[in-house]
């Protein structure tokens, strides 16, 4: 069967190479791609982004299944025109999408069905809006209602900051009409995890939990990026905690769209809040695998991913299991020299370690010329080792990640320490 794997990045590199592994998959085509899409043998580069296009291409080519990887595309219903010309694809669509693509849809959607999550309130208006942070006081969250890859919240520790934050959205416009209406809500502590699954519209199939790692710096120091690094699995999510997880979010989620007349198909991402006391908040919802999340998730499964996925878009996910590598998958991200705000592009990579059965390098933002491997994104290279033990897992990413060369790496060095650091 031939497959398209929609989008560019490290988490579509790592889709992917799974697909490719099937034997029962012919060309995996990636589009666009990048330089790791591009040397592996069986994947194949397709310079076509948009979505109308890729359904021509995915109609021509006879393209048996189409798998989205980010949230763009989706937002744009990327899914409607595939299934309007008859094509299998997997993800959600345009509709089932705004519970990520509207902050303000998904807060009024968990009110409504009695999900757990912050407390909140949506503004368009500006005095109501410093009204109510005055009112709940600091610190407070500021959110943009629409997507804004990952600049759209403020976590605000002042009020300061958080009026700020107002201004920044609803007055001067910097996110433009992502930033037209936001969600102030209430500030959760606690310790984050991401909680994935697959829906085929009614059946849930969970996929290995991972644990992020946002900011820039070791230490959770520094700005917020798309992701340094993950691993799994999250010992945070212990087998109570993920049947409690299930049963009042995942599950009232994917019902709750259904009377809503919304049916969900597609990954459907949770990012938690878990409390001191161990109890989970839902942050927000993504409609799509989360990245770097994926590497190491990928990295761990061991059933047939294109199988999976027939499952998927035929809706019969209730009748298969899915099996894990027992050990931990730990991925580093390597960025560009400048990232997250002005990365630099251009710089020549080399070093990169052949794949192995305890380390594979997923690439992001590189692009292959002339055999030459260069940067041309912020997040570069996502390395992801495998090992009995956290440590294990460490040392093989980190033993990769020093092979490693280009003009201005950054990477954290502590990816994993909440895990080494729990005591179980
Ligand atoms: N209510 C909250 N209390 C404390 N921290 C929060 C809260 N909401 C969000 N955050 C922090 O801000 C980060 C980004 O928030 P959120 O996930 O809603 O934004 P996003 O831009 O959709 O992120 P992503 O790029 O992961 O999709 C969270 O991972 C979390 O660290
Ligand atoms: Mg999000």
């Amino acid at each position: 069967m031939k497959i398209l794997v929609v989008g560019s990045g490290g988490r579509e590199h790592a889709l992917a190479w799974k697909l490719a592994q099937s034997e029962r998959s012919q060309t995996v085509f990636v589009a666009p791609g990048n330089g790791g899409t591009d040397l592996h043998p069986h994947l194949k580069n397709l310079a076509i982004t948009d979505p109308l296009a890729l359904a021509e291409f995915a109609l021509q080519e006879k393209i048996g299944i189409t798998v989205v990887g980010p949230e763009v595309p989706l937002a744009a219903g990327i899914v409607n025109i595939f299934r309007e010309k008859g094509l299998k694809i997997f993800g959600p669509t345009k509709e089932a999408a705004q519970l990520e693509s509207s902050k303000d849809f998904a807060k009024s959607f968990m009110q409504r069905h009695g999900i757990p999550t912050a407390e909140y309130q949506t503004f368009s208006e500006l005095q109501a809006a410093h009204a109510y942070i005055d009112l709940k006081g600091a610190p407070i969250v500021v959110k943009a209602d629409g997507l804004a890859a990952g600049k759209g919240v403020v976590v605000a520790m002042t009020l300061e900051e958080a009026h700020a934050a107002v201004d920044m959205m609803l007055s001067d416009n910097k996110l433009g009409d992502a930033g037209a209406r936001v969600v102030v809500e209430e500030f959760l502590s606690g310790e984050e995890a991401s909680f994935i699954v697959m829906v085929d519209g009614k059946n849930v199939l969970a996929l290995a939990t991972s644990q992020d790692h946002k900011r820039l710096l070791d230490h959770d120091q520094g700005p917020n990026t798309g992701g340094m690094g993950a691993y799994s699995p999250a010992p945070i999510v212990t087998p109570e905690l993920h049947a409690r997880v299930m049963r009042e979010i995942i599950q009232p989620t994917v019902q709750g769209m259904a009377k809503d007349g919304i049916v969900f198909t597609g990954f459907l991402y949770a990012g938690l809040m878990i409390d001191e006391a161990g109890n989970p908040k839902t942050l927000e919802f993504n409609c799509r695998m989360g990245d770097p999340e994926t590497q190491p998730i990928m990295a761990r499964l061991k059933t047939d991913l294109l199988t999976v996925m027939e499952h998927a878009v035929n809706g019969s996910l209730d009748s298969i299991e899915l099996d894990w590598d027992r050990r931990t998958a730990l991925g580093v991200v390597l960025a560009a020299e400048g990232y997250p705000d002005t990365p630099v592009k251009g710089a020549d990579i080399t070093g990169i370690p052949a794949e192995s059965a305890d380390c594979i390098s997923f690439h992001a933002g590189t692009t292959l010329a002339g055999g030459k491997l260069s940067v041309t994104g912020g997040r570069v290279l996502c390395v992801v080792g495998l090992g009995d033990s956290v440590k294990a897992a460490q040392k093989q990413a980190y033993d990769a990640v020093d092979k490693i060369r280009f003009k201005g790496a950054q990477y954290r060095k502590d990816i994993g320490w909440r895990a080494l650091h729990r005591k179980h």
